[in-house]
This record gives structure tokens, C-alpha cells and sequence, in this order.
């Protein structure tokens, strides 16, 4: 092919491809959108300003403000895999918390659509004196499920944890790993919409983490299931993930493709 006629088509592939681009975010809806989110914790100097600071009643024990996450923005559409990257302390703990419900910015927008599935705090919530089985009952209705959808998803959770028949035994018998399986078990029988992980993966031992990484596969197979996914691994973050958002104190930094957002991240890393 002469070469002008070349360049001509590969123009016209690009323009195709990016017309592609354009239309796939016209079409595919965004599901997780932060618009300019602030959040600040306070720090007091005791746990009784602590209350009293929750109320605005007086200040006198305030001894500092922290932002965890400073005027963040970002857009992730249905389907999408993205890794939040950054130093201890960057905010992305507190990004996923607000993704969850769990907390609130103080400022900005945030939207989330559609079923959020959290492996934040797996061992979080569990109540030591009821058996794994009532847990996941109890955990079924505390999210709003049915009697008969917990009763569905039993016997999946139960074979996934493989906890023998320590499943029928007091939660507070059991090992940090061991209610870590039942967390992860749980979590990810519930078919999330959007999946939510922040380091969860590395508990458990080697067997069942490789376990836990084939469901997550599994999970993101699915093209409409969303994932947000916090780590320390970049080796995970490359296999897991397609593009990689890098938070530094508490702002949004790089924002592209995962190679590129893990290669930024390390620079950021050896410039400090
Ligand atoms: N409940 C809280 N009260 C006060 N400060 C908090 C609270 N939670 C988080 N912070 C602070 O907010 C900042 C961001 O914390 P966050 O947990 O989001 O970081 P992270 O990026 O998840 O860090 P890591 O990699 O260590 O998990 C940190 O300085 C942290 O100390
Ligand atoms: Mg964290």
C-alpha cells in the first residue's frame, strides 16, 4: 500500500477507534462518580471531646484537622476495573468507606449505583457467640435479604469458607483467618454490582488466597460488575485491574491506563 494511502487508513481506524471510544462511554452508564469530595476527620485530644465535637458543642479538645480525601474526583463506568493507588495515609481507605455508605464527605458529590459488595473489614461485624451459620443469617437480614435468599446462599458460603465443622461452632473459636474466609465467603456470594476490596486479599493462607483471587476473576468475568480495588501489590493490581487511579495526600494525581498509573505511582514513591 503506498504510503499515503496508509497513513489515510490508519487515520480512519483511528478515528474509528476513538469514535468506538466515545460511543462506549456514551453508552455505558457511570456507576461511581466523585465530584470534588472533601473529607476531613478531626483528631481530639480525648475520647470525651471526641463526643462532644460530634455534636459541635465545643472544640476545646480539637487538636487538629486531617484531610483524607482533598477536592477528589473521578468517573468509573459499568464494568470497569480500577485500582486505587497510593502512600499509607493517601485517602484511599477513606475513599472506599464513602463508595460503602460507611462514611461521609463533608463536601462534594458522590453517587453509587447499583448493589455495593465491600471486602473492607472482613472480620468486622461478626458476633462471636452465634455460630458461623447464624452469622451469615443474621449478616443476610442485616442487609436486607429475604429468608429464602439467605437460605439460597448457604450452601454456597458454607463450602466456600470450608471451615468443617467449625461452621456450626461459636465464632469466637475461631482463628483471624478463619472468619476472614467466612467475611470473604460471604461477600462475595451476594452478587455484587459493584465489588469494593481494600487489601482483603491478603489475608488467609496461600491456598485460600488463590481461592479468593479465582472468585474475584470469576466475579469481574461478569462484564457489568464494577470493581474498585485497593492495593499494595502491583503484580494484583496489574492482574485485577485496567486502569489505575493514584491518590497523593488525599488528591487525585494520574488517572489512566494501570501500566502507566503504577509506573507514576512508583515515581511519586522514589521522589519522596
Ligand atoms: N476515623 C479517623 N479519624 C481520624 N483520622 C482518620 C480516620 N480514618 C482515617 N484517618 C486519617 O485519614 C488519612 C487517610 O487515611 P486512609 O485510611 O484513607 O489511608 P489509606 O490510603 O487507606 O492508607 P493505607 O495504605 O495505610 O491503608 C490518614 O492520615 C488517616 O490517619
Ligand atoms: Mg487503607
Amino acid at each position: 500500500m503506498p504510503s499515503d494511502m496508509h497513513a489515510q487508513s490508519t487515520r480512519s481506524n483511528q478515528q474509528r477507534c476513538d469514535s468506538a471510544k466515545m460511543d462506549h462511554r456514551a453508552v455505558v452508564p457511570p456507576v461511581i462518580v466523585f465530584d470534588h469530595v472533601t473529607k476531613t476527620y478531626r483528631l481530639y485530644k480525648s475520647d470525651r471531646g471526641r463526643f462532644f465535637g460530634l455534636f459541635r458543642f465545643e472544640n476545646r479538645d480539637l487538636i487538629g484537622t486531617i484531610r483524607a480525601n482533598k477536592d477528589l474526583s473521578f468517573t468509573i463506568s459499568r464494568g470497569e476495573s480500577v485500582a486505587l493507588l497510593g502512600h499509607n495515609g493517601a485517602g484511599k481507605s477513606t475513599a472506599l468507606k464513602i463508595v460503602t455508605g460507611v462514611t461521609y464527605p463533608e463536601s462534594g458529590t458522590v453517587e453509587v449505583r447499583g448493589r455495593v459488595s465491600a471486602l473492607l473489614e472482613l472480620t468486622a461485624g461478626f458476633d462471636g457467640q452465634l455460630t458461623g451459620r447464624e452469622n451469615i443469617r443474621l449478616r443476610g437480614l442485616t442487609i436486607g435479604l429475604s429468608h429464602d435468599e439467605i437460605e439460597g446462599m448457604e450452601a454456597d458460603i458454607v463450602s466456600f469458607a470450608e471451615l468443617g465443622v467449625y461452621i456450626d461452632q461459636p465464632m469466637r473459636t475461631y482463628s483471624s483467618g478463619m472468619k476472614a474466609r467466612l467475611g470473604f465467603a460471604f461477600a462475595v456470594a451476594i452478587e455484587p454490582e459493584i465489588l469494593v476490596i481494600d487489601e482483603a486479599l491478603a489475608v488467609g493462607d496461600t491456598s485460600f488466597q488463590k481461592k479468593c483471587i479465582a472468585r474475584i476473576h470469576e466475579i469481574m468475568s461478569d462484564r457489568n460488575v464494577t470493581v474498585l480495588f485497593v492495593t499494595h501489590t502491583s503484580k494484583l493490581a496489574r492482574e485485577l485491574c485496567s486502569r489505575g487511579i493514584v491518590l497523593d495526600h488525599g488528591a487525585n494525581v494520574f488517572d489512566g491506563p494501570i501500566k502507566q498509573a503504577i509506573a507514576f505511582y512508583d515515581d511519586l514513591e522514589t521522589q519522596s
